[in-house]
C-alpha cells in the first residue's frame, strides 16, 4: 500500500484548477434548492417537517430542504444500528478500511464539486473550501490505514503453556454530532473513525450545512459501506440529539461542537439509564481561544502573516483561530501595526468570487459577534473593522482591537468571528503566563527565534496544539493530530495514532495450551 501523504492544496493562481471550480460551482447549481430524506438503514425517508439549509453570502439562495429526524425516527435509527451492529463487528478490518479508501477515490474524483459545495454551503473562501475537502479525504486515507495497524492487536507475553493475545473491537453504536465550521473534514473524519473501527452510526450533521453531509452518505454507499452502518438523522438537538445522548443504548457520543453543548453532552452521557449496560464514552472537541506569543526577536513579518491567517482565516470560525496576541512591549507597536495594515488588504465578500474573507455562518452567529465588537470597544482601541453588513449575506469587516488587559472579556470568551484582541507582556515568562491564563487549552503559536524559549513554551504553554514560527490553524492530519486541553475537550487527537481506539474497546485472551 501506498504510505498516507496528504492530500496537496489546490493552487487556484493556475487557470486550469480556476476553470475546475467554476465547474464545480456550476453542478452544484444545478441541484440547488432539492429537498433531501433522512437515511435509516439505506432507505430515503421524506419527513414533512423541513429545515432550509442556505448560503451565508446570499441568504435568498436556498442550498436544500432537509428532512428533520423526529424522535421515533431517531429510535428507528438506533434500531437498525443495533441490529446492523451484530454483522458489521464481524466484518474484516480489510474491509473497513477499503471503504474508506473507496471513498477517498471517489471524492477526490469530485473534488471540485465538494469545494464549491463548501463555497455556498458553509460561505467559504476557495482556499478553505478546497483544505477542507483536502482533509476528509486525508481522514479516509489516515484512518483507513491505521485500522489495519490495530487489527492485530498488540502483542502480550504468554507464559509456558498459555496463549496470550490482545485485540481491540468495537463498542457498538456511537453517536457523531458534526460542527459546520469544517462541514466536511469534520463530519466525515469522525463518521469514518467510528465506522472504520466497527461500530455502526447515528450521523446527525449540523442543521447549517446537511447537504455536504447527504452527499457524503451517498459517497460511503457507492464505496460498498453496508445499509444501516451509518444513519443519516439530522435533525434538532432538542428532538433527537438529547434523546440519543440519554439513550440507554448509545454506546458513544462523538461531538465537535461549543463548549456549553459539549459539557451539556457530557453531564447527560455521565447518567447510566434504566437498562443501560455500559458506562458511555464521550470524544468532545470544544472551544478555543488561541494566542500567538510573539518575542522580542522575533520576524514580524512572519509575525503579521501568521496572525492575521490565523485570525481571518474563514472569518475567524475555527476553534483553532487566532483571537489573542500576547506581544512582547519592545516589538508591540511594529507588530500591531504590521497586522492592521495586512488586514486591511483582506477582500471581503461572496467567496464564489474568491475573495480573503467571506461571510459569518448565520444571523445568531453576527449578533453574537457584534456584542462582542461592542465589549471589545468599552474594553481596549479598535483599530480596524468593527462593522457589519446584514443585507445579502451576514459578513463582519475583521476586526482588530488593540490597548487590551489578558484578562479582558474580549481576551477571554470564545467569539468564534473574525475579532482578535492585542496585549503586552513585559518579558517572556509573563507572555506564557498570560496566553495559558484561559479555561481552553486548544492551539497556540510562538513566534521566537530564542531557542530556550522555545523549549519553554514546548514545557509550559499549555495547549493541545503548539506551533512554532507559524500560524495556529489549519493542522494536517497525520502529521499535527489535532485536540485541545482544559475545557477545549477530551484531548482527542483527530488526525493521530490513538484517535482510533478511543471507539474501541481492548479485550484480552488468555487460552491455556
Ligand atoms: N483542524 C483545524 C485546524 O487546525 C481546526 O478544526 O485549524
Amino acid at each position: 500500500m501506498i504510505p498516507y501523504k496528504h492530500e496537496p492544496f489546490t493552487d487556484f493562481s493556475i487557470e486550469e484548477n480556476r476553470t475546475k471550480l467554476q465547474e464545480g460551482l456550476k453542478t452544484v447549481k444545478s441541484y440547488l434548492g432539492k429537498d433531501y430524506p433522512l437515511i435509516i438503514g439505506g432507505e430515503r425517508i421524506m419527513t414533512d417537517e423541513k429545515k432550509e439549509s442556505y448560503n451565508p453570502a446570499e441568504k435568498t439562495e436556498t442550498i436544500g430542504h432537509m428532512s428533520q429526524a423526529g424522535q421515533e425516527h431517531a429510535q428507528q435509527a438506533m434500531d437498525v444500528a443495533l441490529e446492523t451492529f451484530e454483522s458489521w463487528r464481524k466484518s474484516t478490518f480489510e474491509f473497513r478500511s477499503d471503504v474508506l479508501f473507496k471513498a477517498a477515490a471517489i471524492i477526490r474524483k469530485r473534488k471540485f464539486e465538494f469545494t464549491a459545495l463548501l463555497v455556498k454551503e458553509a460561505g467559504k473562501p476557495w482556499k478553505e473550501a478546497d483544505a477542507d475537502t483536502a482533509e476528509a479525504i486525508d481522514f479516509l486515507e489516515y484512518y483507513g490505514r491505521n485500522n489495519l495497524k490495530i487489527k492485530d492487536g498488540d502483542h502480550v507475553e504468554s507464559r509456558p503453556g498459555e496463549y496470550n493475545q490482545f485485540h481491540y473491537i468495537p463498542l457498538g453504536v456511537g453517536l457523531v454530532i458534526s460542527p459546520w465550521n469544517f462541514a466536511f473534514a469534520i463530519m466525515a473524519g469522525t463518521t469514518a473513525a467510528a465506522l472504520v473501527t466497527g461500530n455502526t452510526v447515528l450521523l446527525k450533521p449540523s442543521s447549517r450545512t446537511p447537504v455536504v453531509a447527504y452527499k457524503f452518505m451517498e459517497v460511503l454507499e457507492e464505496a460498498g459501506m453496508p445499509k444501516g452502518a451509518v444513519n443519516f438523522i439530522p435533525g434538532s438537538s432538542r428532538d433527537i440529539g438529547d434523546y440519543l445522548v440519554e439513550h440507554k443504548d448509545t454506546r458513544f457520543v462523538s461531538f465537535t461542537g461549543s463548549r456549553d453543548v459539549g459539557t451539556r453532552i457530557y453531564e447527560k452521557a455521565a447518567i447510566v439509564q434504566d437498562g443501560q449496560t455500559h458506562l458511555k464514552r464521550v470524544i468532545a472537541e470544544m472551544g478555543g481561544k488561541d494566542t500567538i506569543v510573539v518575542d522580542s526577536d522575533a520576524d514580524l513579518e512572519l509575525a503579521a502573516e501568521a496572525i492575521t491567517y490565523s485570525a481571518f482565516g474563514f472569518s475567524g470560525q475555527k476553534c483553532s483561530a487566532c483571537s489573542r496576541v500576547i506581544a512582547l512591549e519592545d516589538i508591540h507597536d511594529e507588530l500591531l501595526a504590521k497586522v492592521v495594515e495586512k488586514t486591511k488588504q483582506l477582500k471581503v465578500g461572496n467567496p464564489e468570487a474568491d475573495v480573503n474573507v467571506g461571510p459569518v455562518i448565520d444571523d445568531a452567529s453576527l449578533e453574537k459577534i457584534q456584542k462582542y465588537i461592542e465589549i471589545g470597544k468599552s474594553e481596549g482601541k479598535l483599530e480596524t473593522g468593527g462593522t457589519t453588513e446584514n443585507d445579502t449575506g451576514h459578513f463582519v469587516h475583521p476586526t482588530i482591537f488593540s490597548g487590551l488587559r489578558h484578562d479582558d472579556r474580549i481576551m477571554q470568551e470564545e467569539v468564534f468571528g473574525p475579532v482578535v484582541g492585542f496585549a503586552t507582556a513585559k518579558d517572556f515568562d509573563q507572555a506564557i503566563e498570560y496566553a495559558n491564563a484561559t479555561d481552553y487549552g486548544l492551539t497556540g503559536a510562538v513566534i521566537t527565534q530564542n531557542r530556550e524559549h522555545i523549549e519553554q513554551a514546548r514545557r509550559d504553554f499549555m495547549v493541545g496544539n503548539l506551533y512554532f514560527n507559524r500560524g495556529c490553524t489549519a493542522a494536517i492530519v497525520g502529521y499535527q493530530p489535532f485536540g485541545g486541553f482544559k475545557m477545549s475537550g477530551t484531548d482527542s487527537k483527530a488526525g493521530g495514532p490513538d484517535y482510533l481506539t478511543l471507539h474501541m474497546q481492548g479485550k484480552t485472551s488468555s487460552e491455556q495450551m
